[in-house]
């Protein structure tokens, strides 16, 4: 049943192209029927849709999953259940037991948006975003590759200049599970002068560093060959463990060529020469941090899938975005980042290459006949909204035509 990590797939590239019990809880089960050929492969997909934008661009998403089964013998059960502040107003609890024990099940996730003003000022283990992160825990899905590409039809999207932009490809390996985000002891407290602190704590165990490092390694393996490894090993000891130990894995890809780079540096790097960069391999927050400025390289956010792995079990699947209170049910957003998103569970979490190529083939074919959600909008395109938008990329899915891997 379970999806584990598949390090053979092809990495995405420009080229080829995130408690409470609940007695009742109500879940939509679709079992999508696809042309009856003996060698059909089944799934079944846990789909969150959240909060805000969310349900628009998984509702979208779904749609060109649904097709791209269809065309490629492929038949998804999808399973859509309540996370965040959905869940919340719901069951009470942003990550219902329900919930997680269908994402567990699964082969795979894909998760919309979670969050809002509605929640914000709830207690912590009351926010949406806990619920994100105890999906992520019990999952145990600890490497988050956030892919940035400036496609050619949306360089002039970019806030960088257009030389600077061009060509940039890379790969973010953020560690997911571990560091300040995880770190124990956290809390509030009072200092010697009797003033309310906050406090968090940085930590990395060997084993977490080694795993996701062999992962950075393998993803550059498949790129260009080029890993370079951020961290703040000037000041942070667990930045001088993470750094001894990525040299250590090193040892076993020599044909990998490693750099290290301070994260200060790096966010500076990153808009100065982005084009220097394959793959990043980095911690939690960091990887949070540098990932969103990477993605304002590739024009919009909106753009932005990811994949979050574990040695075993469903990988989770979601956009790099939030659920964009600001746009929420006006049909403004874009949701390519999330069916790229789909295409990237098929690739790394169902090993489905030839369906995922579909996917990025008709965002590209969409793109390239002019369709822009409004983040993405230049002059002479065509500005449509997600649902539009979506519609479009589902007639570039077409069944006539092969995609030969
Ligand atoms: N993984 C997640 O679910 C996730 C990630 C980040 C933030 N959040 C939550 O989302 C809420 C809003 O956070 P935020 O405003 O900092 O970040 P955000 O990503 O939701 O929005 C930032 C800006 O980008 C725009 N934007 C985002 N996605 C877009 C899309 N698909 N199409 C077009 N425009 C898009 C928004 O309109 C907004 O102007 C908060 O509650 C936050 O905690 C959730």
């Amino acid at each position: 049943m379970a999806a584990s990590l598949r390090l053979n797939a092809r990495p995405f590239t420009s080229q080829h192209f995130q408690s409470k019990s609940l007695p009742k809880l109500a879940s939509k089960v679709t079992t999508i029927r696809c042309s009856a050929t003996p060698s059909v492969r089944r799934y079944t997909i846990t789909l969150l849709p959240g909060d805000g934008i969310g349900p628009e661009v998984i509702s979208v998403a779904k749609n060109v999953l649904q097709l791209t089964g269809s065309v490629e013998g492929i038949e998804f059960s999808f399973k859509e259940m309540p996370m965040g502040g959905a869940a919340l107003d719901l069951t009470g609890v942003p990550l219902p037991e329900e919930t997680l024990l269908a994402a567990k099940q699964s082969d795979a996730i894909l998760l919309g948006a979670i969050g809002g003003y509605k929640w914000d000022t709830n207690e912590k283990h009351l926010k949406p975003e806990t619920g994100l992160l105890q999906l992520r825990e019990a999952l145990k899905v600890f490497a988050n590759l956030r892919p940035a590409s400036v496609l050619p039809q949306l360089v002039d999207a970019s806030t960088l200049k257009k030389e600077v932009a061009e060509g940039v490809d890379l790969m973010v390996v953020r560690e997911l599970t571990g560091g300040i985000y995880f770190g124990k002891p956290r809390g509030f407290s009072t200092n010697e002068n009797g003033e309310e602190i906050g406090f968090n704590t940085e930590v990395y165990a060997t084993y977490e560093i080694d795993r996701i490092a062999r992962i950075a390694f393998e993803t550059a393996r498949k790129r260009r060959g080029k890993l370079c490894s951020v961290d703040k090993a000037n000041v942070l000891e667990a930045s001088m463990l993470w750094r001894k130990r990525v040299m250590a894995i090193a040892s076993e890809y020599p044909d990998v060529e490693l750099t290290h780079m301070y994260v200060d540096n790096a966010a500076m790097q990153l808009v100065r020469n982005p084009k220097q960069f394959d793959t990043i391999v980095t911690n939690n927050i960091f990887g949070d941090i540098l990932s969103d400025e990477a993605s304002m390289i590739t024009g919009s956010i909106g753009m932005l899938p990811s994949a979050s792995l574990g040695k075993e079990g469903p990988g989770l699947f979601e956009p790099i975005h939030g659920s964009a209170p600001d746009i929420a049910g006006q049909d403004k957003a874009n949701p390519l980042a999330t069916i790229l998103s789909a295409a990237m569970l098929l690739k790394y979490g169902l090993g489905e290459e030839n369906a995922a190529q579909r996917i990025e083939t008709a965002v590209l074919d969409t793109l390239n006949r002019g369709f822009r959600t409004r983040d993405i909008f230049s002059e002479g395109n065509k500005l449509v909204g997600c649902k539009e938008i979506g519609q479009e990329v589902v007639k570039s899915i077409d069944p006539k035509v092969p995609i030969a891997i």
